[in-house]
């Protein structure tokens, strides 16, 4: 029989454990071992990032995509979203007041959009910001483009991109996603970013609809083999327009167990606070950074379109969560003995 606690040192000491050692701390962890896998995690962190959270300004460029994914409320047949996209100026104009409030990272998120047009207009842009703020980063996060998109937004000066896997489990994955999408696909997509120099990211939800433990220890040992700079980890939310409307949400307890996990296996990744967590629980934010998250990523889109991009329902996009609340964000890192980075904040493993 195994014991939590020794398997977390061990992964603690390793950075790795069997499947079946996963599966149990993943089935097995009361709130006790909860807050020791946290603490355990949280001090792993803060003898790479001494305590300073990289801050990262999220620009969600656009609403409109062409996929049908089952939990997200900018579905495509999502009919009740209003549709935007930000153009060029509108875009230049968020990175340049994120870099006068001393953000240099810069993530253009958005709904995926097929098409040359649209691949052009994003090359277009990453060297425009690239030339105007060279000391500044760029991620993206777009979603699957074939091979020779991704070679162009790199070439361009892309330095990150952002693409969870959401679930290995082909099976599980084929329930989340429409006919059209694959895990293979997006497992492709994954090995692209890495071997053309991206800072690459992938990352699951917890708790989506019809995942079990045993899909989660996939996820891991998926992770643990890519290798990947930054985890995005966030719990499912429902939104009421879409499939899953009625299912419930992620717990708090499992997505900053996984933090932990990921913490322990991966002691200098980018690991993101994400907005799901803060959205999720009052002290979400704050839980995660304490459970060994060293990224936070505070809207900076214009005001105007951001209800608009509502991947879940009731996102939180003001006050701490935006960048006019970094003066609160800052306050309530400092609560917690922490502070913010404000440098690139690259990998550096
Ligand atoms: N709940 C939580 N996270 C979601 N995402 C999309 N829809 C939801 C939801 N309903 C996440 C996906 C995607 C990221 C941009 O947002 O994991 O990769």
């Amino acid at each position: 029989m195994y014991n939590a606690k020794i398997l977390i040192d061990r992964l603690a000491a390793d950075h790795t454990l069997a499947a079946d050692e996963y599966l149990y701390i993943l089935s097995n962890t009361d709130a006790q071992t909860l807050a020791y896998i946290n603490n355990v995690a949280a001090e792993v962190c803060a003898s790479v990032f001494h305590k300073s959270i990289y801050i990262r300004g999220l620009i969600e460029i656009g609403n409109v995509c062409r996929n049908d994914c089952l939990y997200c409320g900018i579905r495509h047949s999502n009919s009740h979203v209003e549709r935007y996209r930000l153009n060029r100026d509108d875009i230049l104009a968020a990175c340049g007041e994120g870099y006068a409030l001393g953000l240099r990272t810069f993530v253009l998120q958005g709904g995926e959009e097929g098409g040359k047009a649209s691949d052009d207009f994003i090359t277009g842009v990453v060297r425009e910001v690239k030339e105007l703020y060279p000391d500044a980063a760029v991620t993206l996060s777009l979603g699957e483009k074939d091979t020779d998109t991704y070679r162009r937004f790199r070439e361009a000066g892309a330095d990150r991109y952002l693409l969870r896997h959401e679930t290995f489990n082909a099976a599980h994955y084929s329930s989340l996603h429409p006919a059209s999408m694959s895990r293979d696909n997006r497992l492709r997509c994954l090995a692209d970013l890495k071997r053309l120099g991206f800072q690459t990211g992938t990352g699951i939800m917890v708790g989506s609809p019809g995942q079990t433990a045993a899909h989660i220890v996939e996820d891991i040992l998926f992770i643990g083999r890519l290798r990947p700079e930054m985890i995005g980890i966030g719990p499912f939310i429902p939104h009421r327009d879409t499939p899953f409307g009625t299912c419930r949400a992620g717990s708090l307890e499992q997505t900053l167990l996984l933090l932990s996990i990921f913490r322990l296996m991966f002691p200098h990744a980018l690991i993101p606070s994400t907005t799901a967590l803060a959205t999720l629980s009052p002290g979400g934010r704050e839980a995660g950074i304490l459970a060994g998250a060293n990224v936070v990523m505070p809207n900076l889109s214009p005001a105007s379109v951001r209800r608009k991009y509502n991947l879940y329902n009731g996102k939180a996009c003001t006050g701490s969560e935006s960048v006019e609340g970094l003066k609160s964000l800052e306050e309530s890192f400092r609560a917690i003995g922490y502070k913010i980075d404000f440098g690139r904040g690259d990998y550096a493993g």
